[in-house]
């Protein structure tokens, strides 16, 4: 199978993931510093303390990607390196570190994609209520009109948010993720807040980036699978909480009428002022798409039990909703292998935004990689990526326009509330000696690089 000519292959990872060098330079505090500091909050008290050592790695990580070959990397900046205090006074050494990266992938012909947000809100901004305050939205445009001033004239593509999703949900409603709280209404608050922020960002970069640069958000847009008969309003309410909570403000300029009928009872949306939907909803170059697993779903069939329904989930609004177990085989992290679900997705997608341009900016597997002797046997991850690129070419041949398709992650990485437990990288990565083995899914994927064919 031939991948389309300027087809974009390449790796992405987060900087909480895998910089460490939490203290150095002048970097503030973020949310994840302090949240993985909790007791009780990290698999086995794990933090992202030293995590890769990726920040003094820079050089020797630089080289790995060149030897792989990638056409593209996709990196986060953190927030509370360039910003420490999350607004005012800006950070060179911060600037400096990012800025080395750039110039770095630049020298070795690797495409520098850009993601502002993966997570690591600056710490002093939560105290001051965090997404749940409006100002987190106006000191986020300030931030990344500092990062497209530094950067701005060499990165190729930005993304302003990875993932809204989680920062909202996880982060305010179930608290499985920083800063950990459980609040229905705050978390609602934090979905209309990030929606604002990539707005507002995105109106600074256009004034301060390169014209050539693409401009997008990376969103995890959910695969949902109803199951019998309850199975389409059981999906129908998951789609409008996890998916058009984001897309219907950042594409359509609107909020979803079957989000704001599901959510009565917790709010009436008047955090929502006159004029933000028109801000929000700005031009994208590219739509990120950050794909794992789907779900099979349906509502809960218990109504007469009495059994209260669950609170503090990751889906405020559809707690009557039931999610099914998963057909095996299921991976390390309890999901499914699904890549007919992700053409769909992306078929679905070009149904609903004729002509935008859509990238696989995150996918992936999790296995209990071994070192042995400077190999890695990892066969299952070379099955699932060729599986998913052939689900991304399917989508391809029947009219979604898919520029590209990154693998998470390059390295093995602080798994946020799994720790270091979960592997996802291509590059193996000894946590006590730093020693970095390339695993047999990552010279396969750099033989994919340059031959752009998958083999059957
Ligand atoms: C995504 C995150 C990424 C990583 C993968 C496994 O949701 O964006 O940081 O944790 O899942």
């Amino acid at each position: 199978m031939q991948l389309p000519n300027g087809f974009v292959l390449g790796a992405a990872t987060a900087a909480y993931q895998i910089e460490g060098a939490v203290n150095e330079d002048g970097r503030g505090v973020s949310i994840w510093d302090t949240y993985s500091h909790t007791p009780g909050r990290i698999l086995d008290g794990q933090t992202g303390d030293i995590a890769d050592d990726h920040y003094h790695r820079l050089d020797e990580d630089l080289d790995l990607m060149a030897r792989l070959g990638l056409d593209a990397y996709r990196f986060s900046i953190a927030w509370p390196r360039i910003v420490p205090q999350g607004t005012g006074a800006t950070n060179a050494a911060g600037i400096d570190f990012y800025s080395r990266l750039v110039d770095g992938l630049l020298a070795r012909g690797i495409r520098p994609m850009a993601t502002l947000y993966h997570w690591d809100l600056p710490q002093s901004l939560e105290d001051r209520g965090g997404w749940a305050n409006r100002d987190t939205a106006t000191a986020f445009a300030e931030y990344a009109a500092v990062a497209g001033a530094a950067l701005g004239d060499r990165v190729d593509s930005w993304a302003t948010l990875n993932e809204p999703w989680g920062s909202a949900y996880l982060g305010y409603a179930s608290g499985a993720h920083a800063p950990g709280r459980q609040n229905k209404v705050e978390a609602f608050r934090a979905v209309h807040h990030l929606n604002l922020a990539h707005g507002l960002a995105t109106q600074e970069l256009r004034g301060v980036v390169d014209a050539q640069a693409q401009l997008s958000v990376v969103l995890n847009v959910h695969s949902f699978r109803g199951v019998g008969p309850t199975g389409d309003e059981a999906r129908e309410k998951l789609e409008a909480v996890a998916n058009d909570a984001f897309l219907a403000p950042m594409f359509e300029g609107r909020l979803s009428e079957r989000l704001l009928a599901m959510t009565e009872h917790i709010t009436d949306w008047g955090f929502v002022e006159d004029g933000d939907l028109e801000t929000i909803c700005q031009p994208l170059d590219l739509l990120g798409l950050n794909f794992y697993h789907s779900s099979p779903v349906r509502m809960r069939q218990t109504p007469d039990t009495g059994a209260a329904l669950p609170q503090h989930t990751q889906w405020p609004g559809a707690e009557d909703v039931e999610f099914l177990p998963k057909a095996g085989p299921l991976t390390e992290m309890g999901w499914n292998i699904d890549p007919a679900a992700l053409t769909e997705l992306l078929l679905g997608l070009t149904e609903r935004f004729p002509g935008l341009p859509l990238m696989i900016t995150e996918n992936g597997l999790v296995l209990s990689d071994v070192a042995v002797d400077g190999a890695v046997q990892d066969a299952a991850r070379i099955n699932f990526i060729r599986d998913h690129l052939k689900a991304t070419m399917a989508a391809i041949d029947q009219g979604a326009d898919v520029r590209g398709y990154l693998v998470w992650s390059l390295l093995d990485n602080f798994e946020w509330s799994f720790g270091f437990s979960k592997r996802f990288g291509l590059v193996h990565v000894d946590y006590e000696t730093q020693t970095r083995t390339l695993k047999d899914s990552a010279r396969w994927f750099s033989d994919v690089i340059s031959r752009r064919q998958v083999d059957e």
